[in-house]
């Protein structure tokens, strides 16, 4: 049974970009927020600092427990790794264990039928919530607005696609912040069983090089990139640490983009104004507020 004045919420990814800006959302909020890490130190360092925060690393389910005790409500993310499948499949399993009442889940935005491997995994992981008996609430984002100021930052005047003109929808973290901070604190009275779509505007290279040079006044240019050029670099980020599934499955997106087969990443569904009255940031919105960074990268040479 869930405390109904003041339900405690489990944040999963506090340090992370949505999750961290979830946890700035729910200061004011009528919740207990709970938040972990597993960082030993930086558990001590939050309860010094008169925060809830419980020691839970998803690779080691023994740690779930106290994490989980007085829980009625979690924000089940995970990062960027084919561990998600069984991270959520045991999370989810103590979750029930100590009686949570609602999940809600970041997932991606995907057509049922996807056979890209990253949003397989993360349709698995909502058919496995819905199968627990807990309330659900998927949200759906397509792609950050951080990547563009992330790995897609422009070099050298140039900024670089690998999906030729196919376009891709994108959405702002802050939103997608801002919808999970919404559902949590109304709960499953209001969002059970809800699919939330967050996909605000969809553009190809092209497009985004001139909205870049719109913003930042200077003239940056597309350069199309193929397949090859795009698996030489996921090759590097393997070098770099990131785990190999996920990567691979990044080859195969770029595949089906080009194929056609995830022509549905263009498409635009913005659940946004429904759920907060409010619009949703635009794209040029978050350029313009990231203009410095976007000048000094399109300035250097590589
Ligand atoms: N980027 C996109 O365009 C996009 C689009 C759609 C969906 N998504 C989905 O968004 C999710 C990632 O969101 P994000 O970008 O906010 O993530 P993020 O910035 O990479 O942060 C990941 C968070 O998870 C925590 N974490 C990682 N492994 C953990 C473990 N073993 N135990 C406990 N905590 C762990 C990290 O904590 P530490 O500080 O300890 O590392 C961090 O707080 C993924 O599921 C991805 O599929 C991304």
């Amino acid at each position: 049974m869930e405390n109904k004045q003041n339900p405690t919420v489990l944040i999963l990814g506090s340090s992370g970009t949505i999750g961290s800006q979830l946890v700035k959302d729910l200061e004011d909020k009528p919740v207990n927020v709970r938040i972990t890490s597993r960082k030993r130190n930086k558990v001590e360092q939050m309860v010094a600092e008169g925060k809830d925060c419980k020691f839970l690393d998803l690779d080691d389910p023994k740690t779930f427990a106290f994490a989980l005790a007085g829980v009625d409500r979690v924000f089940l993310l995970t990062g960027y790794t084919v561990g998600m499948l069984t991270q959520s499949k045991t999370l989810v399993d103590a979750a029930k264990k100590a009686g949570v009442s609602h999940i809600v889940h970041v997932g991606v935005f995907a057509e049922w039928d996807t056979t890209d491997a990253h949003f397989a995994w993360h349709q698995m992981i909502e058919k496995y919530i819905e199968a627990s008996g807990i309330a659900w609430t998927h949200l759906h984002p397509n792609m950050f607005m951080e990547a563009l100021t992330s790995a897609y930052l422009p070099k050298n005047l140039t900024y670089t696609t690998y999906w030729e003109d196919r376009r891709v929808g994108y959405i702002a973290s802050s939103d997608i912040a801002a919808v999970a901070s919404k559902v949590l604190v109304d709960g499953p009275g209001r969002h059970a069983g809800k699919d939330y779509w967050l996909s605000v505007e969809s553009y190809n290279g092209k497009e985004i090089a001139r909205l870049m040079s719109e913003v930042t006044g200077l003239e940056i240019r597309c350069e199309e990139k193929g397949l090859e050029e795009f698996t030489e670099l996921i090759e590097a980020w393997i070098a770099n640490g990131a785990d190999n599934w996920y990567a691979s499955a990044n080859i195969e997106f770029v595949r089906q983009m080009l194929d056609g087969r995830m022509s549905y990443m263009s498409m635009v569904q913005n659940d946004i104004p429904y759920i907060l009255g409010r619009p949703a940031k635009r794209v040029r919105e978050y350029l313009a507020e990231n203009k410095e960074v976007l000048v000094a990268s399109a300035n250097q040479k590589q």
